[in-house]
């Protein structure tokens, strides 16, 4: 069994407000990609890798992909079209139970550790896993015009973090159901639900933050300065 590593890199990453998406933001001196892509090389050096560009990308610099065994596909509208079209890429060269593991790119800080307790986890479980944090904050569902409407029993709730694993066969049978629905997902996990399977979830590390917000950044710098200590 192979393992592929697919990292959706093909967002604008809006939500910054910067001059460029943000996997190209600087993160203690150097690009967010370059980053997350040494992370998922230290902890899967053989893995295979395909990274999802926006075709009109003029950021990327393929010196910062340390795999030796990687390609470029092409993004598409959504992230899970661009996830669907890596996929479609491999699909000669994968095999139905190749382990594929899915990483966003604007998740620098994940460690090795738990890299490896995911890739373990989505192997051994049928409907593959993700990683994920117990909710710690009080959950409140607004009525759509700035009050509260409900407290959400937090109880049971996680957030859903990346990377998410499972086979090949599976993930490309979820997604494609997915998108024939036309449904809006997220993440893989919730196309693999929708199968009716139960993905495991496996407690990872909270700072394992997605870079979304300009305030992310500085906090993911804190993280990786810590990790490095
Ligand atoms: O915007 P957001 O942070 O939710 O995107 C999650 C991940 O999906 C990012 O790594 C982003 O680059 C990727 N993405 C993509 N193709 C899109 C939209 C997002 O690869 N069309």
């Amino acid at each position: 069994r192979h393992l592929w590593l697919i990292v959706p890199a093909a967002g604008q990453g809006k939500r910054m407000g910067a001059d460029r998406p943000k996997q190209y933001l600087e993160l203690a001196g150097r690009p967010i990609l370059a980053r997350t892509l040494t992370r998922l090389h230290q902890a899967f050096p053989e893995a295979r890798l395909c990274l999802c560009l926006d075709p009109d990308d003029d950021w990327f610099d393929a010196q910062w992909v340390p795999f030796a065994d990687w390609r470029r596909t092409p993004g598409g509208a959504e992230r899970v079209d661009s996830v669907a079209g890596a996929l479609a890429a491999i699909a000669e060269e994968a095999g139905a139970d190749d382990l594929v593991l899915v990483h966003d790119v604007a998740r620098p800080c994940v460690t090795v550790d738990d890299l490896h307790r995911l890739r373990d986890a989505a192997r051994e479980a049928a409907a593959g896993a993700i990683l994920a944090a117990p909710v710690a904050d009080t959950m409140k569902r607004d009525d759509g015009r700035g009050h509260i409407r409900a407290t959400e029993p937090r109880e049971g709730l996680w957030h859903a973090l990346t990377p998410q694993g499972f086979g090949y066969a599976l993930l490309c049978r979820a997604l494609e159901a997915a998108r024939a629905r036309g449904v809006a997902i997220t993440d893989e996990a919730s196309a693999v639900e929708a199968l009716g399977l139960a993905p495991r979830l496996v407690s990872g590390r909270r700072d394992n933050l997605k870079v979304t917000h300009p305030d992310d950044l500085s906090l993911a710098g804190w993280i990786l300065a810590g990790q490095d200590a």
